[in-house]
C-alpha cells in the first residue's frame, strides 16, 4: 500500500486548476445506463471511485474508454441495447455509490439486482429512502440474501409524489434517473439540493429528460418515452477546492484556484473569512490569502447549502492549529470523527462528546505516522501534516485516491514537500 510522506511547516502558495467533481461524475456515469448508444462525459477526474464504477458498468455491458493527452478528462461510454441488470457484492462493497445503478437499471430494464451496500466508516448509511421512493414509483422491492431485488410493474414505473423523510443526495439522484423514464409526473419533496444533484439534472435534461426545480427541495419530473445519449461536462469539485483552500489557510498561505465555483462554496468561504482569511473571486478564479495563524471557528454541518459534512474533517485540522477554541458539530453522519483520534496523535487538543468536537488550537502540531479510515479523514491528515512540524507519514493512501485526483502533485505544485512512496 502506498504512503504519503510530508514535511510540514511551509505555507502553500501558487495557482492550480480544480478537477471535476467525484460526486457529480459518478451519477452522470450511471446515467449512461438509461439509453443505448455512445455517451460522452467531460472533466471526469482520475479517481479510484471512477475506476470502480467503470468496472461495475463494464460488468453490465457498458464499454468505457478514457481519452488520451488533452482529452484525458473525457470518458466515452458505449451502452448496449440491453444491460445485465446486476451489481454484485464484490464491486458494491468497495464503493457505496454503486447503488446509483439501481434507479437507471429499474427504469430501463424493468428489473435490477443490486447488492446492499452495508455500513461504512462514517455511519450506518441506510438506503431505505431510495427503496421507499422507488416503491412509490410502483417497483416491487424485496431484500434477499444481501441483495435488493427490484422489479418494475407491467407497463413500467409510473410517476408519483415522493416525500423524502431526510434529504438524501444519491437517493434523490436515483429517483431522478428512474422517474425520467416513468409514465407521468413525479414530484420529489424534501429533495437534496446539492450542486451535484443539480448537475445530474442538467445531464439528464441534455439527454431529453423533462426536469424542473433541481437545486431546490421540490423537483418535478415529467417522464418521457426514451432518452438520447449523454454529452455533458461535469462541474468542478467543490470539496477538492475546499480542501485546497483549507490547506492554504492552515499553513498561512495564499492560493488561487482556477475553475472553483464560489457560489457552491459559500458556507465554507464564510467560515474561512471568520478564521481571518481574505477570500475573493478574481477573474473567474477563487483567491485566498490567510494570516500567519487562523482564528477559531464554529462549524455545524448540514445538507446543502449548509456547511458540507465532506469538509468537516479538513476544517478540524485547521481548527487544531488556529488561535482559540473551535466547536465542530456533525449533524449529517453519526460517526464521522475518526480523524480526531489521529489528529490527537499529532498533538491536537480535541475532545469529542457525541456529535460535537471541541478543538483547542495549539501553536504547532508535530508530524507523526497516521492512518485514516475514510476519504475525507485522510484529507484532514494531509492538511494537518502540511501544517505540522517535522515528518508525517499518511498510511492507507487508497482512501485518498478514491476521491482526489493526484492530490500530492497538486500540493507539490503549490510548494508543499510531499511525496508518494509506492508499496514495495
Ligand atoms: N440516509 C438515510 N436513508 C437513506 C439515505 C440516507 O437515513 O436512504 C441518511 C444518511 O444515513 C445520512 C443522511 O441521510 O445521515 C445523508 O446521506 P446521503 O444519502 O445524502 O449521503 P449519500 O448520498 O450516501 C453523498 C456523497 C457523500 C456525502 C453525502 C452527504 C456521493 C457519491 N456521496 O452520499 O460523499 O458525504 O452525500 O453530502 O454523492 C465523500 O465524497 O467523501 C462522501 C462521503
Amino acid at each position: 500500500m502506498d504512503t504519503l510522506v510530508l514535511h510540514g511547516g511551509r505555507p502553500l502558495s501558487g495557482r492550480i486548476a480544480v478537477s471535476g467533481a467525484k460526486n457529480a461524475a459518478l451519477p452522470a456515469m450511471a446515467a449512461a445506463l438509461l439509453c443505448p448508444g455512445e455517451h460522452r462525459l467531460r472533466r471526469v477526474p482520475r479517481l479510484a471511485d471512477v475506476a470502480t464504477l467503470s468496472r461495475l458498468l463494464a460488468h453490465m455491458g457498458v464499454a468505457i474508454e478514457r481519452g488520451s493527452g488533452r482529452r484525458g478528462g473525457e470518458l466515452r461510454l458505449v451502452s448496449p441495447a440491453a444491460c445485465r441488470p446486476e451489481a454484485p457484492y464484490d464491486l458494491v462493497k468497495t464503493m457505496r455509490a454503486s447503488v446509483l445503478v439501481l434507479g437507471p437499471l429499474l427504469a430501463r430494464q424493468g428489473r435490477a439486482r443490486v447488492s446492499l451496500p452495508g455500513g461504512c466508516a462514517i455511519g450506518a448509511r441506510p438506503i431505505d429512502q431510495h427503496l421507499k421512493a422507488l416503491a412509490a414509483l410502483g417497483a416491487d422491492i424485496r431484500l434477499a440474501h444481501g441483495y435488493v431485488e427490484a422489479e418494475a410493474p407491467p407497463g413500467g414505473l409510473r410517476g408519483a409524489h415522493v416525500p423524502f423523510d431526510v434529504p438524501t443526495v444519491t437517493g434523490t439522484e436515483n429517483v431522478l434517473m428512474a422517474a425520467s423514464l416513468a409514465r407521468g409526473r413525479t414530484v420529489l419533496t424534501n429533495a437534496a439540493r446539492e450542486p451535484e444533484v443539480e448537475d445530474l439534472a442538467r445531464a439528464l435534461i441534455s439527454m431529453g429528460a423533462r426536469i424542473s426545480g433541481a437545486g431546490g427541495d421540490v423537483i418535478e419530473i415529467e417522464g418521457v418515452e426514451g432518452l438520447n445519449p449523454l454529452a455533458h461536462e461535469v462541474i468542478p469539485d467543490r470539496i477538492e477546492a475546499g480542501t485546497l483552500l483549507v490547506a492554504a489557510a492552515a499553513t498561512g498561505g495564499e492560493v488561487t484556484l482556477d475553475g472553483a465555483r464560489p457560489d457552491q462554496l459559500e458556507a465554507l468561504i464564510d467560515k474561512l473569512r471568520e478564521a481571518g482569511s481574505r477570500v475573493e473571486e478574481i477573474d473567474g478564479a477563487l483567491w485566498l490569502r490567510s494570516p500567519a495563524r487562523a482564528s477559531a471557528v464554529a462549524v455545524r454541518t448540514a445538507p446543502y447549502p449548509g456547511f458540507p459534512t465532506d469538509m468537516q474533517a479538513q476544517v478540524m485540522a485547521l481548527a487544531a492549529v488556529a488561535e482559540g477554541s473551535s466547536v465542530i458539530e456533525e449533524t449529517v453522519f453519526e460517526n464521522r470523527f475518526m480523524h480526531a483520534l489521529e489528529l490527537r496523535r499529532m498533538g491536537a487538543d480535541i475532545t469529542v462528546t457525541g456529535r460535537t468536537a471541541i478543538v483547542r488550537g495549539v501553536r504547532k502540531l508535530s508530524g507523526a505516522p497516521v492512518m485514516a479510515t475514510d476519504l475525507r479523514a485522510s484529507a484532514s491528515l494531509v492538511v494537518a501534516g502540511l501544517a505540522a512540524e517535522g515528518r508525517t507519514v499518511v498510511q492507507r493512501v487508497y482512501h485518498l485516491d478514491r476521491g482526489y485526483d493526484r492530490l500530492e502533485r497538486k500540493l507539490r505544485s503549490l510548494g508543499a514537500r510531499i511525496r508518494r512512496v509506492a508499496a514495495g
